[in-house]
């Protein structure tokens, strides 16, 4: 069982387990988790994919009752959605036929705020989450990373204490990602929020979290929790990438198995910056591959140039 309760806890994960109930017989999709979110903290969570992830997230969320276990928000037993907790899914979840910013609204709007409170939030929303121009235009009319600022600032709008987020960026380009991660981090730092962020991508992961929890394949526990110092005083990824110490947190061996070719952990898995954004590339090969390696190396079947599925992968723990 996670300790008692102290006043800075948000959110209790206790003995938590689930199964779900199939046609085949029950599917466990998670083994046994226990976690404390204390408040204000942006916490973030990888692990392969199928590992539980989302279920566990669901849970917090209370669309899902925990098969075992208990889930506290506040010290309140969790039985269901509730207004302190907001979620961002990856999934849009903003309505085609409402504008930018009555789509913003919406949620005020249900909860009956009054029209010029609700101007207000959604005034100083548009403008943190880079919209400002755009107040009047449909879904249609908007890029993929924008209708995701909307849905981030449709979560904030109804001003969450805790806001749970499913790889929210996930199906954005590289480029609009980082633009989007960074915009996430000032809003995050703005409001003070309690974050839960689901990510496969370890960097990402890295870059927005103060506290990195690493799960293992399905059924998922917790294998491995990882702080990282500073966010508070904002990150960005131009600093970020020349930041030996953010780096060599991104390159722990923890990670290993989180990634879709399962068996490598291959450091080169990241993005790098050069040129002021103006160039993406992947960061060079040749650092995975001047690891040491173990006796029977899993392959690694990564999408990096030159990398074959029957490459030897690094030692990976
Ligand atoms: N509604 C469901 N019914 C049956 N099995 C499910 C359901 N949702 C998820 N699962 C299974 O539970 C496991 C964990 O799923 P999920 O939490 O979505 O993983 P992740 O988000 O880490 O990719 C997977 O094996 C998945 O197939
Ligand atoms: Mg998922």
């Amino acid at each position: 069982m996670a300790d008692p309760m102290s006043s800075s806890d948000k959110i209790v994960v206790s003995g938590f387990r689930h199964f779900f109930t199939t046609a085949d017989g029950d599917v466990q999709a998670t083994d046994k988790v226990d976690l404390t979110i204390r408040s204000g903290e942006f916490v973030t969570l990888v692990g392969p994919s199928g590992c539980g992830k989302t279920t566990l997230l669901k849970a917090i969320a209370g669309f899902i009752r925990p098969t075992e276990g208990t889930i506290h928000c506040d010290g309140k037993l969790v039985q269901g959605p509730g207004r302190e907790r907001g979620v961002v899914f990856q999934e849009l979840a903003i309505l085609p036929w409402r504008t930018v910013r009555r789509n913003i609204g919406h949620g005020l709007e249900i909860a009956g705020v009054s029209r010029a409170e609700r101007d207000k939030t959604v005034r100083r929303l548009i403008e943190l989450t880079g919209l400002t121009g755009f107040e009047e235009r449909y879904p249609h009319e908007l890029s993929g990373g924008m209708r995701q600022r909307v849905a981030v600032a449709r979560t904030w709008a109804a001003d969450p204490d805790v806001i749970l987020m499913d790889e929210p960026f996930a199906a954005v380009d590289a480029m609009t990602r980082l633009t989007l991660q960074e915009e996430l981090a000032r809003l995050c730092a703005a409001t003070r929020k309690t974050v839960f962020f689901i990510t496969h991508s370890v960097d990402e992961a890295v870059f927005l979290g103060d506290r990195l929890l690493v799960m293992t394949r399905r059924p998922g526990r917790i294998k491995a929790e990882i702080a990282v110092p500073g966010r508070a005083s904002g990150r960005d990824w131009e600093s970020f990438t020349a930041d030996p110490e953010m780096q060599g947190i991104a390159d722990r061996r923890d990670f290993c198995g989180c990634f879709p070719a399962s068996g490598c952990c291959c450091p080169s898995r990241r993005w790098s910056c050069s040129g002021g954004r103006s160039r993406l590339r992947p960061a060079s090969p040749t650092r995975c591959w001047s690891r040491p390696r173990r006796p029977s190396p899993p392959s690694c079947a990564w999408w990096i140039p030159g990398c074959s599925p029957n490459m030897p992968a690094p030692a990976c723990g």
